[in-house]
């Protein structure tokens, strides 16, 4: 049997530790056949295991902090040379809130960390396809990806400024859908995944009695880190070539929901 990413190259932000979303993706698009990089901010790079993973993946980590255009062109440079060939497809797997990390309230911000959240979660997406349209760097049908949250569109009070980096996250990937549509027919989408256990995801004030809230609200369940790197590997396929500009749920049902019956029955006990 072919493998679905047999022949194709891309790039892979965000893997920390073996919980990390981007991880579980890497570990399934090498099994798909593909060939990447992997990278992370140079402190992750410092902290994490990050290292393990490249050689588990028999590839190059090269550092880049994503909201630093000089970082992000030396990584596609260097990305383009290790692969031989231009990229497939990119995962932007990246989030970070001083504020929520710090518990600050949303009625109380610090802005100069808002701007750090929307930079870090936000923008750095449109800065890595920025670096790689003008470098010219996508190959034609090409898929980028980056992950987002059910809080872009609902409100969950303790996921702070984060909401606003992921609505702005979804926006980007539509207006940056069109543009690389229209000029290589590169692909641009988020996908909107679970509560996942993961550093990022844990940090988040509540996260466990909210995890076991919304597991119990989708009928599927909560979709994990694996099933999520399914999914990747299916929308950097060719089997997903006119899928553009979307923000996609992966979550077991959870967004369609109303009520539970299994919630409810929860509090009558
Ligand atoms: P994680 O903590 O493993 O990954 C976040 C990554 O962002 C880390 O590898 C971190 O080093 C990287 N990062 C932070 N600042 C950076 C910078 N300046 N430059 C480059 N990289 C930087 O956590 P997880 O959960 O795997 O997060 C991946 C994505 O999934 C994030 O966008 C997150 O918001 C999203 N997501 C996570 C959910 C969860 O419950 N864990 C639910 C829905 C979406």
């Amino acid at each position: 049997m072919t493998k679905p990413l047999e022949g194709k190259n891309g790039i892979i932000f965000g893997a920390l530790d073996d919980k990390s979303i981007a991880w579980r993706v890497a570990l399934k698009a090498k099994e798909a056949g593909a060939k990447f990089t992997l990278t992370n901010a140079p402190v992750a790079l410092r902290m994490g295991k990050i290292q393990e993973l490249g050689e588990l993946c028999e590839t190059d980590v090269i550092a880049a902090d994503a909201t630093n255009m000089e970082d992000l062109q030396n990584l596609f440079e260097k990305s383009l040379d290790k692969l031989d060939g231009k990229i497939d497809f990119i995962l932007h797997s990246i989030g970070m809130s001083p504020n929520v990390r710090k518990k600050k309230p949303y009625t109380n911000l610090n802005y100069d960390w808002l701007h750090k959240t929307l930079d870090i979660s936000a923008i750095s997406f449109h800065r890595v396809m920025q670096t790689a349209y003008q470098m010219e760097a996508m190959n034609e049908w090409g898929s980028i990806l980056g992950l987002s949250y059910i809080a872009a569109q609902r409100i969950f009070p303790d996921y702070g400024d984060m909401a606003d980096a992921k609505a702005t996250l979804e926006s980007i990937a539509r207006s940056f859908g069109y543009h690389y549509g229209k000029k290589n027919k590169v692909r641009v989408n988020t996908i909107s995944q679970s509560p996942t256990y993961t550093t990022a995801g844990s940090g988040v004030k509540g996260f466990e009695e909210f995890f076991g809230y919304a597991d119990k609200m989708s009928p599927l369940g909560n979709a994990d880190a694996d099933t999520c790197a399914d999914f990747c590997v299916a929308m950097f396929s060719d089997s997903t070539r006119m899928v553009t500009m979307q923000n996609l749920y992966h979550d077991g049902g959870f967004s369609s929901m109303g009520m539970s019956p299994a919630l409810l029955m929860n509090q009558e006990e």
